[in-house]
C-alpha cells in the first residue's frame, strides 16, 4: 500500500502529454508538438565552456549545501544589476531546478493544514507541491478581461486566518501576462498587512517583451521580507537538463531550506552549478537573440490564431504560450471536458499536441507554446483551424 501522500496527488498532464507525443513519433506517427515547455535552442557555449573547465579542474566534490558560493555571488550579482534587489549570498539557495526550489519553500514556511492562495490559471505543479507539503491549495478565481491577473479583491477574498502564503507568477504560465509594478504593489501590501508569504515565481523573467519588467521583492524592504523569489537557468538560458534553480529570500528562510536540501540532496550538480555560472555571466547575447525569437513567433502566432473564427486569446506579454479561449467552442463540442476533448481530437485525428487548459485550471482553454520554429507553429495553428472549420 502506498502512502496517503502519493495517492493525493495526480501526475503532471504536461508531462503526460509529451509521453503520448514520444510514443506517437516511436509508432512512427509524425506529431506537431505545441506542448513543449522548455527552449528549442541549444545551451549557449558560455555555459557549456564553464561546465567543461569545471571538469578538466576537478571542480567535482561535494559543496556547500545552497550552493557553490561563486554561484551563489553571481546570482546576488544579477539580481542586483536586472532587478534592483540587493542579497547577500547566504540569502540565496541554488537548488535542482526552479521545481526543487519551490518545494524547498514550502518546507520551509509551511505547516500542515496552512492554506496556500492558487490563483486560476495555475502553473500545473503549484497545487501537487502544496498537497505533498501537506498544505492545502486554495484556489482563487480571475477575470479573462483581467488577462487572468490577480486584483486585490480577490486576495482579500482569498484570505484566511490559515493563509500561509501566495503564488504569484510573473510572467505566468500559461497566460504570459505580466503584472505591472502598480498591480504587483497593490497585491503586495495585502500580503505585508495580513503577513502572508509571497512566492514570486519569475522564472520567466528574462522572456518579458514589455519594456519594463518589476521584480516584486525590489517594491520596498518590507515587501522584500516576506519574498521568495523563484528563478532559475531553465527557460532563460535554455539549460533545462541542467536542473539549476535558486531562491532569493531572507535569510532564516534560506538556512532552514539550506538545511532541507543539505539532508535531502546535498545540493544540485557542481559541474551543473558551474554551468550555470556561465550562464549568468557569459550568455546575454545568446538570451538577447532567443527573446527577439520568442517575440517575432509570439506576435505572428497571436494574429494567426486570431485570425480563427470565435477564437481569442489572454494578451501574452512574456514566457512563451499562449492562452486560448475555446470557450465559444462549447455550443458544438458536446463535451463536459471541453479543452481535453478538443486536444485529443487534436491529437488523434490531426496529429497536433496542445495541452488542455483544464491542466492549469480553466477548461475553456488551451495553451500552446512558441518554443518551436515558425513553420511548426504555422502549420500547427493551420490543424487547429481545420478542427475548428469542422465544427
Ligand atoms: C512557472 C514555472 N515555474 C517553475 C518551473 C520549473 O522550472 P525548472 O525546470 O527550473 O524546475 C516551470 C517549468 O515549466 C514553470 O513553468
Amino acid at each position: 500500500m502506498l502512502s496517503n501522500r502519493v495517492n493525493n496527488i495526480t501526475p503532471s498532464m504536461t508531462l503526460g502529454i509529451s509521453t503520448k507525443v514520444k510514443e506517437l513519433s516511436r509508432a512512427g506517427i509524425e506529431v506537431l508538438n505545441l506542448s513543449i515547455g522548455e527552449p528549442d535552442f541549444f545551451t549557449p557555449d558560455g555555459a557549456k565552456d564553464s561546465a567543461i573547465e569545471a571538469i578538466h579542474s576537478n571542480k567535482t566534490k561535494y559543496d556547500a549545501a545552497t550552493g557553490v558560493l561563486e554561484l551563489r555571488q553571481a546570482i546576488c550579482k544579477k539580481l542586483e544589476k536586472e532587478n534592483s534587489i540587493s542579497y547577500r549570498p547566504e540569502e540565496i539557495v541554488v537548488s535542482s531546478g526552479a521545481k526543487h526550489s519551490i518545494t524547498n519553500t514550502l518546507m520551509a514556511i509551511t505547516n500542515p493544514g496552512d492554506e496556500v492562495i492558487v490563483p486560476i490559471p495555475y502553473w500545473v505543479s503549484y497545487p501537487e507541491m502544496v498537497k505533498l507539503t501537506e498544505g492545502v491549495p486554495v484556489f482563487v478565481e480571475t477575470e479573462f478581461e483581467n488577462n487572468f491577473k490577480l486584483k486585490p479583491q480577490e486576495l482579500r477574498n482569498a484570505i484566511t486566518d490559515k493563509t500561509k502564503a501566495i503564488f504569484i507568477t510573473n510572467p505566468s504560465n500559461p497566460t504570459g501576462a505580466v503584472y505591472t509594478k502598480d498591480e504587483l504593489k497593490a497585491l503586495a501590501d495585502i500580503c505585508v498587512q495580513h503577513g502572508i508569504y509571497i512566492i514570486a515565481d519569475e522564472i520567466y523573467e528574462r522572456m518579458c517583451y514589455l519594456d519594463e519588467f518589476t521584480s516584486i521583492a525590489s517594491l520596498s524592504e518590507e515587501i522584500k521580507e516576506i519574498t521568495i523569489t523563484i528563478n532559475g537557468l531553465s527557460k532563460s538560458v535554455s539549460m533545462t537538463g541542467w536542473r539549476v534553480g535558486y531562491t532569493a529570500s531572507r535569510a532564516d528562510i534560506a538556512k532552514g531550506m539550506g538545511s532541507i536540501q543539505g539532508h535531502l540532496v546535498s545540493h544540485p550538480s557542481t559541474i551543473s552549478q558551474y554551468a550555470a555560472i556561465g550562464g549568468l555571466t557569459n550568455c546575454d547575447d545568446d538570451i538577447a537573440h532567443m527573446k527577439s525569437v520568442y517575440k517575432q513567433r509570439k506576435d505572428q502566432a497571436i494574429e494567426w490564431i486570431e485570425a480563427i473564427e470565435g477564437l481569442s486569446v489572454v494578451k501574452p506579454d512574456g514566457a512563451f504560450y499562449i492562452f486560448i479561449n475555446i470557450g465559444p467552442l462549447r455550443d458544438k463540442i458536446d463535451s463536459k471536458d471541453l479543452s481535453l476533448t478538443v486536444c485529443n481530437r487534436l491529437l488523434d485525428e490531426y496529429k497536433v499536441a496542445f495541452v488542455p487548459g483544464v491542466a492549469f485550471g480553466h477548461d475553456d482553454f488551451i495553451r500552446m507554446s512558441y518554443a518551436t520554429d515558425l513553420d511548426t507553429i504555422k502549420e500547427g495553428i493551420e490543424r487547429l483551424k481545420n478542427l475548428v472549420d469542422t465544427l
